[in-house]
Order: structure tokens, then sequence, then C-alpha cells
């Protein structure tokens, strides 16, 4: 008889670091998961702005399916650059896989792990810890329209925000399971689901919204559903975030109330996301840009790459290490072992190293 070959029980994670500080905080997160000792096998993708401004590839023919096919996850970095005005390269790499894979739920936590990163006056870890979870495939992302007598002074640009129930029937439900199946930081249950859009202004997806909202509220009656306008849940956030436990929102408003999130709970370095479609490879990416003003300085902060990479590997069932990798980045925030834009001195690959280190003394 044959035997059967052996079967590699490491996970195979495509690394794609992309563009400006994605190729500096990316090195940092894969040097603090060897340091938690995951059992993970690394395989590096060179796509972004150099290879397309060489080459004028961004995926390579048949890169997604690879993906799909030879990888438990992927970890990226971040796409865009100042030589391509067009962000084609960052469009095809980053909204590609969200869409040609299908990652329909963006998984965006916002925790403040110190009073001292709120720029809200009274505000402690335990009162800011919500979960925005962004529809990732549709609405005005899609790119749907376009401009009819482009350059006179009759032009005409349409943009289309496309919602199908499909679509938002999808990313509630997972937002209410997310809601049921997760806990906060301290351990406590998340309770509540809000549902955020401008259905008073935009009535046509804001109704298809509203209707699925109340109807796949009702399968979850121990959860409480409640709702809010974009424009009142961005005045409430910085007001209270205490009242915020998980939000589910469209694609376009779920961009912007991210990065608000980011900037109450330690800024754009410190934000973390999940690409997620059940069962099939997800997509890991801090929330940030590529920061072209700092790129190549060695003053990127790299924990939310860290804490991107703590979120891949709680998905991929690695939660020792996720957990390890969680701890060092509280105690590197507490220590104030952080980079100029937490108020620390040190440089990206400083604080990278001091959170691989601190993991391998056991103490994390
Ligand atoms: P950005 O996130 O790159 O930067 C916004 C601000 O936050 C800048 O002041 C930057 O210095 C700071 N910042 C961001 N990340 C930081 C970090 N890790 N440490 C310290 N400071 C950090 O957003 P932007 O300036 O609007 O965009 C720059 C480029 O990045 C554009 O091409 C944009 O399209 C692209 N972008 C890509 C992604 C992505 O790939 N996921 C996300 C957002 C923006
Ligand atoms: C993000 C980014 C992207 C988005 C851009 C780069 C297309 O801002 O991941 O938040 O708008 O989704
Ligand atoms: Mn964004």
């Amino acid at each position: 008889m044959v035997p059967f070959p052996p079967v590699s029980e490491k996970k195979r994670i495509a690394v794609i670091p992309g563009d400006g500080i994605g190729k500096e905080v990316i090195p940092e997160a894969l040097k603090v998961i060897s340091a938690a000792g995951a059992d993970v096998e690394t395989t590096q993708f060179d796509w972004g702005a150099d290879r397309f401004l060489s080459d004028g590839v961004s995926v390579p023919p048949g890169g997604f399916a690879l993906l799909e096919r030879d990888f438990d996850a992927i970890l990226v970095g971040a796409f865009g650059d100042p030589r391509v005005s067009s962000n084609l390269h960052a469009k095809q790499i980053l909204l590609g896989m969200r869409f040609q894979m299908d990652l329909y739920a963006n998984i965006r936590p916002a925790r403040l792990l110190d009073a001292g990163l709120c720029p809200l006056k009274g505000v402690e870890p335990k009162d800011l810890d919500f979960v925005v979870l962004r529809e990732n495939t549709e609405g005005l992302y899609t790119d749907a329209g376009g401009v009819f007598k482009q350059d006179t002074a009759d032009e005409i640009a349409v943009q289309e925000d496309i919602n199908t129930r499909k679509g938002v029937e999808r990313i509630i439900r997972y937002a209410f399971e997310y809601c049921r199946h997760h806990s906060k930081g301290d351990g406590s249950r998340r309770q509540r689901v809000l549902m955020c859009d401008k259905s008073n202004a935009m009535t046509h997806a804001g109704g298809l919204w509203q209707r699925v909202f109340r109807e796949v509220s009702r399968e979850f009656p121990q959860l409480r559903a409640e709702h809010m306008y974009v424009d009142a849940l961005c005045m409430q956030m910085v007001r209270d975030p205490r009242q915020f436990d998980v939000i589910v929102t469209n694609n376009l408003f779920g961009d912007i109330i991210t990065d608000l999130a980011a900037g109450l709970a330690g800024g754009l370095g410190m934000a973390a996301s999940a690409n997620i479609h059940p069962g099939k490879t997800s997509m890991f990416e801090p929330v940030h840009g590529s920061a072209p003003l700092i790129a190549g300085k060695n003053m990127a902060n790299p924990l939310g790459a860290i804490l991107t990479a703590a979120m891949m590997l709680h998905h991929l069932g690695l939660t020792r290490a996720a957990n390890q990798l969680e701890d060092a980045v509280l105690d590197a925030v507490r220590q104030k072992k952080t980079t100029p834009d937490l108020g620390g001195t040190l440089g990206t690959r400083e604080v990278g190293e001091w959170v691989a280190d601190r993991i391998m003394r056991g103490g994390a």
C-alpha cells in the first residue's frame, strides 16, 4: 500500500508587504510571529508599486486563485505610492482581493489599550472597546457609474451605490453572530448590534438596510438591535464612545468611521483589521495606509500590524501565540516602548524587537 504523504500542520501564510511603511511594519509583525513560535510558513509576494511601475503588473494572472488554493491566510501591509497617481495598482490588489475573493466581512476593532492614548478626557480602556463590521464587497466601492462629457462644462460623473439583499443580509447576520460569539477585552459579553446608515437621505439603499436589519435582528432576540444615522454616530463616538459595542455598516461609512475610531484609540498606527469570508482564505491588514511622508525613516508604528497578525493567528486557531502578541503589545504601550506617534522615542525596528524579545523572555 502506498502511504499518504505526511500532512503539513503548518499554516501557510502569503505575505504581501506592498508599499511605503507596509514594507517596514510587516517584517516586524513576522519577527514577532516567529518569536511566539507560531507554527507557520510564510511566502513573500512582491505585489505593489515598484513592480507595477517596472513591468505594469499589479496582480499576476491567476494570482487570487493561487492565494486561495495554496494559503491559509494572507498578511498584507499597505498599498499606495505617490508615483502612481491613479492608485490603480492599489485598487487592483487590495480591492481586488476583497472583491474577487469575496471577503465580505471587514472586522475593525477599536480598543483603547491605555488611557494615555485617547485624545478624549476621562476615557479609560474599559470605556472604548467596540468593533466595526464593515461591508467589504459592494456599496460605492464597486466603482459602478461613469463620466459623460469629460472635461467640458457639461461634465457628468455618476458613482453608483450598489446594495444587494444578499450582500446586506450576510454582513448584518455576521455582525449578530460576531456579537454572540465574541467578548470584550475585559471578558464581558458583547450584547448590542448597532446598524449605521443614512436612510433619512438615501432612502433606497437605506431602506434595504433598515428592512434587512429588522428581519435579521428577530433571529437574535437575546441581543439588542440599535440604529444611528452616520452623522450622529460620528458625533456620539467622540462625545461618548462607551455606548458602542458592535457596529455594522456599509463599505464607505465603515471606511470613514474606522479612521475616526482609530483616532480615539491611539491613531492609525494602532488599528488592526481582518477581511473574512468564513471557510475561505482570508486577508489581514492594518487599517493604515502606506504613509509616504514617514516611509523609509524607521518611524512607522508597527503595533497595528502586530495586532493584525494577532487577529490572523486567532483566525487560524493559533490562540496561544495570538494572545502572546496581544499581551506583549499591551506591555509595549504601558511601558512606552513606542514610536513617536504614541509619544515614544523608539524606531519601527526597535519596537518590533522589544515586542519579540518580550515574548521570548516569556514576560507576555
Ligand atoms: P495613511 O494611513 O497612509 O496616513 C495617514 C496619517 O497617519 C499620516 O499622517 C501618517 O503618517 C499616519 N500614519 C499612518 N500609519 C501610521 C503608522 N503605522 N505609524 C505612524 N503613523 C502612521 O493615509 P493617507 O495619507 O490618506 O494615504 C497614503 C496612501 O496610502 C495613499 O496612497 C492611500 O490611498 C493609501 N492607503 C492605503 C491603505 C491600505 O492599503 N489599506 C489604507 C489607507 C490609505
Ligand atoms: C482602507 C483604505 C482603502 C479603503 C483604500 C486604500 C482603497 O482606506 O483599507 O481603509 O478605502 O478601503
Ligand atoms: Mn481607510
